[in-house]
């Protein structure tokens, strides 16, 4: 094992380095700009860099997602390589050799490490042995008998039996205080401070052993023999137990075949047992936990294809979209996850069991892609014929998306949305932001899409309720939509496509995506008094653009986000102009101009129709009414030419 890098070491090679030469080749379109550097960030996806690097502090710092450190931190992030790797991989360019400490603690602990594993794998024999030649060896057999497990499938998973009795490790393996102490580091005894006794944590229970990728024993899970509970029992996290790392089979699979071409993720020791026997030897299992991003990482390495395999039910369904969850940040291209659920009440033992090998290998030519899965369960609930519908599956799946790599997958997704929402990727992100806006000062749904940590089975699906809640809670929000009469979406709420918008409104919903061109509004007095749907909330929306010039619609939606009356309809508004065929700024500029002509013949024409029904016209008035029928004739003819 090799020993601790010296601190003197690391701070030398920090200060050798250039950050600028390490981030050169790694960061697109990275130039200088005045003291910084600035470029593309490779951990989020974007068009214009956010990402900066300034080489007098040596030190990167991205203003879109946040990522920042020092050279050996990129290095460790981008390459994905842990620290001392990642120390490797820059002592190589700078030409400098590692040196590693041999402290005599090191060599103390790298010491009591090898002789747990040790322990662990002389534990694992015993067990073993004792499936063999124990005197109740009997009942062990009888149920995995009962179960259908063949002692050939045993043997290859070294499947074993801890009797019954609370010494029994405890005798063979230790003849000293010290002896015992290590087995309690191990996992495999168990301490009662208070009564000071140890004793054997797995008593009358099948056992399977845990391996490493390099098949040493690290670990235990334990099966009771029949119905009691707990059902299972699992070695503790030890030096050489995590996990969050782990799962039950990799090895074995390996093993098998050195030429692995896709992986199966299971949830229990008896499928990956079960399928194997079936001659499916690609199966592995996370260990109570769900698949972290770890794990997955770590298959992709090996295989460029991996099926999650979920039960049919409720529970099992949560499950996935976990697991989807974890893999989007994961998934590159050249890589392929999939989706497999089970009929109802059936996990892959029993399925494979029931139907054989092949029936079970076509169930996992045919599982769900990735993309497919994805798509069906955000657009489950989605309403993508209504308005706020499209903007709310927009909010979802935008997040996720963004969570991913930079890949064609990616790419190929975002298409999609846009397809499934009739929206450019453009305006999507602005609904997005402005989605967050308005809700990020209420208590909302946690948007985020870390990665999960590990989690019991047990715990792990009470945590699942929170994507069922999602809809729910934005129903709640979504509650406050105006009615017809609402004071601002005077007339009509529920407006299909075709709908004909009021000038007013077209002019507002132009000026959500293009607030700059507010500045260049001309509004005609004496529109308060037209019946012009909406126009209260444009006249309202231009003085909020001519006090605040530079706001965004983010802005907006937290300045008005005491009234979610006007949120509300804003974003219906927003929604218009998807329906208005405006693609860039010239665009808009000249339909602003027609809708603002628009807005005036309907400011004249109210005039002077309020004029003409008064019973008394004063001087004033008459010379006002005068003016106004001139000037509607002259724009009349204007607009004729
Ligand atoms: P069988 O019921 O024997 O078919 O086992 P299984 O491997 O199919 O287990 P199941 O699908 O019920 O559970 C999946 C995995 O969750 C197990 O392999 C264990 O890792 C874990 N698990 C299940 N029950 C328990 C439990 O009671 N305690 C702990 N710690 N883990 C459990
Ligand atoms: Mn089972």
């Amino acid at each position: 094992m090799a020993g601790r890098i010296p601190q003197h070491f690391i701070d030398d090679l920090l200060a050798r380095v250039n950050i600028i030469d390490v981030l050169d080749g790694r960061v697109q379109k990275l130039k200088r700009t005045g003291k910084n550097y600035s470029g593309l960030c490779p951990f989020h996806k974007e068009k214009t860099p956010s990402f900066t690097a300034n080489q007098e502090k040596q030190f990167y710092y991205c203003f879109g997602c946040g990522a920042g450190g020092n050279a050996l931190g990129f290095v460790m992030d981008y390459e994905n390589l842990s620290f001392p790797e990642a120390v490797e991989e820059l002592a190589k360019v700078a030409g400098m050799e590692v040196p590693r400490e041999d402290s005599p603690q090191q060599r103390e602990k790298d010491l009591q490490l090898k002789k747990i594993y040790d322990l662990l794998e002389r534990a694992s024999q015993f067990y073993e042995a004792q499936l063999r030649d124990h005197e109740n060896r009997a009942d062990a057999v009888n149920y995995l008998k009962s179960r259908g497990l063949t002692g050939q499938a045993a043997k290859a998973f070294n499947i074993g039996f801890a009797p019954s009795g609370w010494d029994n490790l405890i005798n063979l393996l230790s003849n000293n205080e010290q002896d015992l102490n290590l087995l309690e580091e191990a996992g495999m005894v168990i301490h009662n401070e208070e009564r000071d006794s140890r004793y054997d944590r797995f008593r009358n229970r099948i056992m399977f052993p845990i391996r490493d990728q390099r098949g040493r024993v690290i670990a235990f899970g334990g099966r009771v023999l029949g119905d009691d509970k707990p059902k299972y029992l699992n070695s503790p996290e030890t030096p050489t137990f995590h996990k969050s790392r782990e799962l039950y089979g990799l090895y074995e699979a390996r093993k098998h075949s050195n030429n692995l071409e896709r992986l199966i993720i299971v949830e229990g020791y008896m499928d990956v047992v079960g399928l194997a026997q079936y001659d499916i030897h690609y199966a592995v299992a996370t260990l109570g936990t769900a698949t972290t991003a770890q794990h997955l990482e770590r298959l992709f390495k090996m295989v460029p294809e991996v099926i999650f395999c979920f039960d049919g039910d409720n529970a099992g369904r949560e499950a996935a979209i976990r697991a989807l969850k974890t893999t989007l940040p994961v998934i590159e291209d050249g890589k392929e996850a999939r989706f497999l659920f089970l009929p109802e009440g059936e996990d892959p033992d029993s399925l494979v069991r029931k139907e054989g090998k092949s029936d079970f290998t076509e169930r996992l030519d045919n599982a769900l892609p990735l993309s497919e899965f994805f798509f069906k369960s955000y657009s489950e609930h989605a309403d993508l014929n209504s308005m706020d519908g499209r903007a709310r599956f927009s909010t979802e799946v935008l997040p996720a998306i963004n969570s991913m790599k930079p890949s064609l997958l990616q790419q190929m997704m975002l298409d999609r949305i846009c397809e499934l929402t009739n929206l450019s990727l453009e305006q999507i992100q602005t609904t997005v932001n402005f989605h967050q806006a308005v809700t990020s000062t209420e208590k909302t749904i946690d948007h985020s899409f870390s990665q999960p940590e590990a989690v019991s089975a047990k715990d792990q699906y009470d945590s699942y309720s929170d994507y069922d809640s999602y809809p729910a809670e934005y129903s709640e929000q979504y509650q406050e939509l105006p009615s017809s009469n609402s004071k601002h979406w005077s007339t009509r709420d529920n407006k299909s496509k075709n709908t004909e918008y009021s000038f007013a409104e077209k002019i507002t919903a132009l000026l959500l995506h293009y607030p700059q061109l507010a500045g260049d509004l001309n509004m005609p007095s004496g529109l308060e008094q037209t019946n012009e749907p909406g126009i209260q909330l444009l006249l309202q929306l231009v003085a909020y653009y001519k006090n605040s010039p530079q706001a965004t619609l983010g802005q907006l939606a937290v300045d008005w986000r005491e009234d979610p009356e006007l949120s509300a309809t804003i974003i219906q508004l927003y929604e218009i102009s998807t329906s208005l065929e405006i693609h860039s700024e010239n665009d808009a500029r000249n339909y602003l101009n027609d809708a603002q002509n628009g807005l005036l013949e309907k400011a004249l024409t109210s005039e002077i129709s309020i004029l003409q029904k008064k019973t008394q016209l004063g001087p004033e008035d008459k010379l006002r009414l005068v003016q106004k029928i001139q000037q509607l004739h002259q724009f009349k003819q204007a607009k004729k030419k």
